[in-house]
């Protein structure tokens, strides 16, 4: 039962999704004395403090909830059953919505000094709830991908786009207003209804995708109805095709509303995309098919082997009174969150990234619906994948909501439950190939037979020159500033095929990063190679990423420590290693960016199902 009492202070930590801010390197060893890397160290610092603006926080935590509850119920008429209104009291079911009557400042770091930002939509005084189409399945929208349009396409785009942008700022169908909507549900415009003390976040958890695809179905609708077109359909960025790992070109014109000055100048067309992107002082500049293969790689891991389970996949619960974005599911932190690293532009002499590169502005950037629109479409593929593919059944999910501002400026509340079929919602994507399907890894070493001693035996020759200079650590926490790696014995080996298909041999890293840094570290499962801070991301024995996309949170924010969870699935790459039988694993971290402040809290191996 959720507390009414105003909560301690909370950290939040976000991952995956752009930053901002960067800094001029720092140089950082690596564990091998000829390896010396610049580490940006990224500063990011799209927080809040805006209490002043807030209701006044001695007010009696229940009388003003009580209050808001009356002036929503009085609202439309419409709602007066809900039990969860924005501002109601905790109920016994613990859905986390925010509430709307309460949009605060945000604040962003600028040059060293906190602004604030005001990305509150106009109050909304009445809304209705979103009712999914009657009949759907005929008349589909169709949302092409964006390397495939023709002309006529574009310029429709092209002109409802300049439609949305001329409206007044004031207008919540403004492209203005639009890109506000990502700040002020990211950098705690809103706190969650009912914890006036915590903030509602709607990454690193489950949130994540419906939130979003219930942001672009909005921002289309408006789109089309700018246009009289009900039919138009948003592109979507086809980045997990080759044909579609570059910035698609119409974005690219300096002449129309697709094109934004705050993107990576190095990375305009024909840059070929990176998603294993470690931050502008680490190009990767590899070769095409291998960049490729590293791009499908990630994908496969993304949508695969590490997605084996909803929770891998869509995000832990998020439930009133948890923490903001603790544990994101596996496409969140990569790509999703690379590509926005790889699109924002680091500003030269700021530790600041704009506008992909960061939560608060990332909206403001074109792309960025294109970029979600594909997002979206890997939920709706993931699905398709395996019949253990399911949403959450959980009400705590479905009936959590948001709200935005429809074709008609009118506000709209819309809950998870309505969410889940985009076709049900009356669009779908227009269908490709998906390379990545076939792209799993094969592993960079030999396929041993014989069995891993663990942990204070003898090595058998495994990791023999790392350990000769850096020996396994053998207990966490432990500060990630350098490559360190341990061993970690496994529950259970060897378990039948059965067993393998329930339940997910999952290995569960837990992560505390400083608020204001931007930090990624790889991290490998049995890597034999003597120089593991290699860039590679394609075989085996990577097992996935950490991205840590600072945010400090509007309330809270404790020494601006975060902390967060990432999982990365064993049960394929024990097999490919031909290791299955081990009773312990080798696990390597290898720093990539930011991770000077970055520590190891806990690795483990658990079984999800
Ligand atoms: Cu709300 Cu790509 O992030």
């Amino acid at each position: 039962m959720a507390s009414l009492a105003p909560s301690p202070p909370r950290e939040a930590f976000l991952l995956s999704l752009l930053t901002h801010c960067r800094e001029p390197s720092q140089l950082s060893a690596f564990h091998s004395n000829k390896t010396r890397r610049a580490i940006p160290k990224i500063s990011c610092n799209a927080s809040k403090n805006d209490s002043k603006h807030q209701t006044p926080k001695t007010t009696d935590a229940k009388t003003s909830k009580f209050d808001r509850r009356n002036m929503l119920i009085g609202l439309g008429g419409l709602y007066g059953a809900a039990t969860t209104l924005g501002g109601g009291p905790a109920a016994i079911a613990k859905p986390t919505s925010p509430d709307v009557t309460q949009c605060g400042l945000a604040s962003v770091e600028d040059k060293g000094k906190s602004m604030t930002l005001d990305c509150c939509p106009p109050k909304p005084s009445q809304f209705v709830d979103f009712k999914l189409p009657k009949s759907y399945g005929h008349n589909l929208k169709i949302r092409p991908a964006a390397h495939l349009v023709d002309k006529t396409y574009i310029e429709k785009y092209n002109k409802a786009l300049s439609l949305m942008k001329a409206l007044p700022d004031s207008d919540p169908r403004s492209f203005a207003q639009q890109a506000k909507v990502h700040c002020a549900y990211c950098n705690g415009g809103y706190h969650q209804a009912g914890l006036p003390d915590l903030d509602f976040q709607v990454h690193g958890s489950w949130l994540f995708f419906p939130f979003h695809r219930a942001y672009l179905y909005f921002y289309e609708r408006i789109l089309g109805s700018l246009i009289n077109d009900p039919t138009f359909a948003i592109p979507y960025w086809n980045w997990d095709h080759p044909d579609g790992m570059v910035m698609p070109t119409f974005f690219n014109d300096q002449n129309s509303p697709f094109f934004d000055v705050n993107r990576d100048q190095n990375h305009l067309p024909p840059t070929v995309m990176d998603h294993t992107y470690d931050g502008p002082a680490k190009e990767h500049h590899m070769p095409y098919d291998e960049q490729i293969k590293q791009n499908l790689t990630i994908m496969y891991k993304a949508m695969v082997a590490n997605a084996k389970t909803p929770e891998m996949f869509l995000g832990a619960p998020y439930r009133q009174g948890d923490p903001p974005g603790t544990q994101p599911g596996s496409l969140e932190v990569q790509p999703h969150g690379t590509i926005h690293n790889w699109v924002g532009n680091p500003k030269p002499n700021t530790p600041f990234w704009e506008d992909m590169g960061n939560f608060y502005s990332a909206g403001r950037d074109p792309i960025f619906y294109a970029h979600h629109a594909n997002v979206d479409r890997t939920w709706s593929i993931w699905k398709t994948l395996s019949p253990k593919n399911k949403d959450f059944k959980d009400k705590d999910f479905l009936n959590s909501y948001f709200y935005f501002f429809d074709e008609n400026a009118q506000p709209v509340r819309i809950s998870v439950r309505d969410c889940l079929s985009s076709r049900k919602m009356g669009y779908d994507y227009q269908p490709m190939d998906l390379p990545w399907l076939r792209s799993r890894p094969n592993p960079f070493g030999r396929v041993r037979k014989a069995p891993r001693r663990i942990l204070n035996k003898v090595f058998s020759g495994v990791k023999n020159a790392v350990a000769a200079d850096n020996p396994p650590v053998t207990s966490f926490p432990q500060p990630l500033n350098k490559v360190i790696w341990t061993n970690i014995p496994r529950p259970i080996k060897l378990r039948s095929k059965k067993e393998k298909e329930d339940e997910e041999e999952v290995l569960i890293i837990e992560v505390e990063s400083k608020g204001d840094v931007y930090s990624k570290f790889d991290v490998y499962v049995n890597d034999e190679d003597e120089t593991p801070s290699k860039e590679n991301r394609s075989q085996t024995e990577y097992a996935g990423s950490f991205v840590n996309v600072p945010h400090k949170h509007r309330h809270g924010d404790a020494g601006n420590v975060m902390s967060t969870t990432v999982k990365f699935g064993l049960t394929d790459l024990m097999e490919d290693l031909g290791a299955d039988d081990d009773e312990g694993i080798d696990v390597t971290f290898v720093p990539r960016t930011g991770t000077e402040s970055v520590v190891i809290k806990d690795v483990r191996i658990e079984f999800l199902n």
